[in-house]
């Protein structure tokens, strides 16, 4: 008798039910009545407390598009897992403690960055563990593509589609601020899907009078309206020359609840046009699964009972040139992918003249500038 534990841990998104559909009906056509499913109820939470229950193939029927997740979730820092309690027992011990006493074979574990290095550090202490990459931020390292992106990738596109046509006929600047704290591939992405004018992404620090010298010769050109797509971990220029302690403070002491209305109401006072903010927030975390997403959880749910068939413990279950892989989560554990600066998608978004809002359209101007004076000298030196 196998015996399989469960859980999904951090934020939701989309495809965390479809994963645990395709994870459980693989596993029961391969040992039919030869298996166990336990589910642990809001991710870690319950592998730390021993709460759980035990299911069956009546659960996970009809949640392909079933949006959250049946099992529920909690955050369980990463940071916390090793400190001890007041008996000197760490939430790490008593998962293990959990898992030991259940006699489980492998826990299969759904979650993004943080979770993944918990899975690790279970790993460490001995578990069999799987892990399946989730988050709408596309930033597990290891995976071409985690679940839950692409659907919040549509989502996030039909709000910047629909603001387009009040941004025309106000006249007006929306900044559609998007998720996405350490990378910016929603925001890139969902920007471009949706023809956003600017894109402020973490990876490339943003100057205000860049921005605003976008703004102003889109309105020269003829255009009256301008969408930027901001993600929520967009970063100035000058904060981005701050060391961790000062952006920290810096962002405590911000009066706007979020980058997206700091910078509409900095913008507000700069541009004689009017600035508003959208902010989807959860919004892009909700719903169901779409049919890339559907089909990538089911291939990568199968591709979890696959591993477990063949003991193939200590792995996250990845997404490699459109082939389901395993990727050691000692190489996956605590690294963050991130946009590269020069990606092709960037450097796409730049030819058909979308701005970062870092200037680097105007670079050849200054260069010019520069050249300009270089001569005007040289010809008043002869003169
Ligand atoms: O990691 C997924 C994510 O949706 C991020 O894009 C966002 O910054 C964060 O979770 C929000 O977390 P919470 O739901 O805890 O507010």
């Amino acid at each position: 008798m196998k015996r399989i534990g469960m859980l999904t841990s951090g934020g939701d998104c989309q495809g965390l039910n479809s994963t645990l559909r395709g994870v459980a009906k693989a596993l029961y056509q391969e040992y039919g009545n030869d298996i166990e499913i336990y589910g642990f109820r809001d991710g870690y939470r319950g592998l730390i407390e021993g709460d759980y229950r035990l299911m069956t193939s009546r659960d996970f029927s009809g949640i392909l598009t079933i949006g959250g997740t049946i099992l529920g979730t909690s955050r369980q820092p990463f940071k916390n897992m090793k400190d001890p309690d007041e008996n000197g027992v760490t939430k790490c011990d008593k998962m293990v403690k959990t898992y030991k006493d259940m006699e489980l074979d492998c826990l299969v574990i759904l979650g993004g960055n943080g979770t993944t290095k918990s899975a690790n550090m279970l790993r460490e202490e001995g578990c069999n563990v799987i892990s399946l990459p989730k988050t709408i931020d596309n930033d597990l390292w290891g995976t071409d593509m985690t679940f839950g992106y692409q659907t919040a990738m549509d989502i996030a596109t039909d709000v910047i589609d629909k603001i387009h046509s009040t941004a025309t006929s106000h006249s007006r600047v929306f900044v559609v601020e998007i998720m996405g704290h350490g990378a910016g591939w929603l925001t890139l992405t969902s920007g471009i899907a949706g023809g956003a004018d600017i894109i402020l992404i973490p990876e490339i620090p943003y100057s205000l009078e860049a921005v605003c010298r976008t703004l102003e010769a889109r309105r020269k050109r003829g255009h009256t309206f301008s969408i930027i797509a901001v993600a929520e971990g967009a970063i100035s220029k000058e904060e981005a020359a701050l060391s961790k302690k000062e952006f920290k403070a810096a962002r405590a002491a911000m009066k706007e609840p979020s980058i997206g209305f700091r910078l509409a109401n900095e913008l507000n006072s700069m541009c004689d046009q009017e600035v508003r903010v959208v902010n989807p927030g959860h919004f892009q975390r909700g719903g169901g699964p779409d049919a890339y997403d559907r089909v990538l959880t089911t291939r990568l749910g199968a591709g979890a009972a696959r591993l477990i068939k063949h003991q193939q413990y200590g792995n996250m279950v990845a997404l490699r040139n459109n082939d389901i892989i395993a990727v050691p989560l000692s190489e996956v554990a605590g690294k963050l992918k991130v946009v590269p600066t020069d990606d092709q998608m960037v450097e796409t978004a730049r030819a058909i003249g979308i701005s970062f809002g870092d200037g680097a359209e105007y670079k050849d101007e200054k260069k010019k500038k520069k050249k300009d004076k270089e001569k005007d000298k040289d010809k008043k030196k002869k003169e």
